[in-house]
C-alpha cells in the first residue's frame, strides 16, 4: 500500500509545504485532513512564491486531485481568495480536481471575532492565528457547527445561522461588551460562497475509497505539528485539532490500514510561534541569528518565530506518536555558519533528569535542557546535490540525530527551492 502521510513533529512550520509539493509528483490525490486557514504552506515553484492556507499544496501540480477533507474547518472567504489567486496564476485548470467535503465545518465571521476577543480580553493568551479555528472546533464538538453541506441549502443554513447567533450574540454583547452580528447580514454574506462551494462540494470519503480501490496513490497533508496537537501538544498552548497521524483516518474518512508510510518533517533546529513552553528556546543572539538566517517569520500572521536548538526529546516522542518511518530534516543550511551546534537530549527538572516530555505545562516551563554539543561545518551546503557532498560535520550531525531518534533520515533540505533537496529515499517509490 503506497499511501503516505506527512506530519510535522515539532511546533509546526517545519517546511511540510515544500516536501508535500515535491511528493505530490508521485501522488494521484492530495488531502488535507485537519486544521484550517491557520496553516501556511509556503512553496517556491518556478521562482514564484505561493502561500497556501487551506487548499492542499498538490494543487500546484496539474492533474492531481486535491481534497479538503471532513476534518478541516473551512473558511469560505479564504477558500474563495485562494481559488481566485490560483486561477489567476494558471493553476486550477479543471474544477473537478478540487474537492471539498460536505462534512467539513464552516468558519463563520463570529468564530473569527470570538477568537480575537478571547485572545485580547481573556486572562490567558494562547497566541492563536486569529482565524477562528478554536471557536469553530468548539461548535463542532458541541454540535452547534454549520457544515459545508448545510450552506448548500439556503433554508437550513439560514436557520442554523439564526440559532447560532442567539448564543454567539449573547456572549459577544453581554460578556465581551462588543458589537454582535445581524443574522440577515451573515446569511447574505455567504450567498456567494454557496455558489462557489456548490461547484467543489463532493462526498470526498466515497471518492477516496474509490481511489484506494483503484490503486491510486494518496498523500495526506498534515498541518501544524505534533506539539500543537490538542491531546499530545503543550496544552493549552495548542491548536484545536489532532495533528498526529492517527487523525488522518478520522479527518479524511479512510481506514488506518490504508496508510502505508508516515513521513515526519522537522527543522534542523526548533521554532514555535505563539505562546507556550519551548525548552530549547534561545532568547539571545543565537536565537536572533537563527531567525535572521532562517527568515523565521510566520507565513500566516507574519509574526517572528521563536527559535532554539533541536530538541531530540520531543521529536523522539513524536516519532512514536505518529509511527514515523522516515524523517525529513529541513533548513539544514541555516546552521552553516555556526561554530558549534547543540542537540537537547534530556531535561533537568530540579535534580531529576527526564528523557520524556512532561505531562504538565508547568513542568515544561521548569525544564532545563541538557545538551550535547557538536562542531559545526562552517561551509555553505546549499549546492550539495548528494549526501556524500555534505561536509563531514554535517553528516555527523545527521547521523547523531538518527541515533538519538532511532529513525532514518529520508530527505534533507537545504533551501526553499525544489532543487535544494537531497532525497535518500522517496516514500512513494521506496527508492
Ligand atoms: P490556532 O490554531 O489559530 O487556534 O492557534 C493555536 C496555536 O497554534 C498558536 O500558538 C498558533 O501560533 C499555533 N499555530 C496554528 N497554526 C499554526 C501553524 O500552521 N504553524 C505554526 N503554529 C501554528
Amino acid at each position: 500500500m503506497s499511501n503516505v502521510g506527512v506530519v510535522g513533529v515539532q511546533w509546526g512550520d517545519e517546511g511540510k509545504g515544500k516536501i508535500i509539493d515535491i511528493l505530490s509528483n508521485f501522488a494521484d490525490v492530495v488531502v488535507r485532513f485537519q486544521g484550517g486557514a491557520n496553516a501556511g504552506h509556503t512553496i517556491v515553484a518556478g521562482g514564484e512564491k505561493v502561500i497556501l492556507h487551506l487548499i492542499p499544496s498538490g494543487i500546484l501540480h496539474e492533474g492531481k486531485y486535491c481534497i479538503v477533507g471532513n476534518g478541516v474547518v473551512l473558511d469560505p472567504e479564504v477558500f474563495e481568495k485562494e481559488v481566485r489567486e490560483l486561477k489567476a496564476l494558471g493553476y486550477i485548470k479543471d474544477d473537478k480536481t478540487l474537492m471539498v467535503s460536505g462534512l467539513a465545518h464552516l468558519i463563520m465571521p463570529y468564530h473569527k471575532k470570538l477568537d480575537m476577543l478571547k485572545e485580547s480580553r481573556g486572562k490567558k493568551k494562547i497566541g492563536t492565528t486569529g482565524r477562528g479555528i478554536g471557536p469553530a472546533y468548539e461548535d463542532k464538538v458541541s454540535r452547534m457547527g454549520i457544515r459545508v453541506i448545510d450552506l448548500l441549502d439556503k433554508k437550513v443554513f439560514s436557520e442554523k445561522v439564526k440559532q447560532n447567533l442567539e448564543n454567539k450574540n449573547f456572549i459577544i454583547k453581554r460578556y465581551y461588551k462588543d458589537e454582535g452580528f445581524r443574522p440577515r447580514d451573515v446569511i447574505k454574506s455567504y450567498d456567494n460562497y454557496r455558489k462557489l462551494l456548490r461547484k467543489y462540494t463532493t462526498d470526498t470519503v466515497h471518492f477516496l475509497h474509490k481511489s484506494i480501490d483503484e490503486g491510486k496513490t494518496i498523500l495526506f497533508e498534515g498541518a501544524q505539528g505534533t506539539y500543537l496537537d490538542i491531546d499530545h501538544g503543550t496544552y493549552p498552548y495548542v491548536t484545536s485539532s489532532n495533528t498526529v497521524s492517527g487523525n488522518i483516518s478520522a479527518g479524511a474518512g479512510v481506514p488506518p490500514t490504508s496508510i502505508g508510510y508516515i513521513l515526519g518533517i522537522c527543522k534542523a533546529y526548533t521554532t514555535r510561534v505563539g505562546e507556550g513552553p519551548f525548552p530549547t528556546e534561545l532568547l539571545g543572539k543565537e536565537g536572533d541569528k537563527i531567525r535572521k538566517i532562517g527568515a523565521e517569520y510566520g507565513a500566516t500572521t507574519g509574526r517572528p518565530r521563536r527559535c532554539g536548538w533541536f530538541d531530540a526529546v520531543i521529536v523522539k516522542r513524536a516519532i512514536k506518536l505518529n509511527g514515523i518511518k522516515g524523517l525529513c530534516i529541513m533548513k539544514l543550511d541555516v546552521l552553516d555558519s555556526f561554530e558549534t551546534i547543540k542537540i537537547c537530549v534530556g531535561y533537568r527538572i530540579g535534580k531529576r533528569l527526564h528523557t520524556e516530555p512532561p505531562m504538565s505545562v508547568g513542568d515544561y516551563y521548569k525544564c532545563e535542557p541538557v545538551y550535547e554539543e557538536m562542531d559545526g561545518w562552517k561551509a555553505s551546503i546549499k549546492d550539495s546535490k548528494k549526501y556524500e557532498e555534505l561536509p563531514l560535520n554535517a553528516k555527523k550531525y545527521l547521523k547523531r540525530l538518527e541515533e538519538l531518534l532511532g529513525v532514518v533520515i529520508d530527505i534533507i533540505s537545504m533551501g526553499p527551492e525544489r532543487e535544494s533537496t537531497i532525497i535518500l529515499k522517496n516514500p512513494f517509490t521506496k527508492s
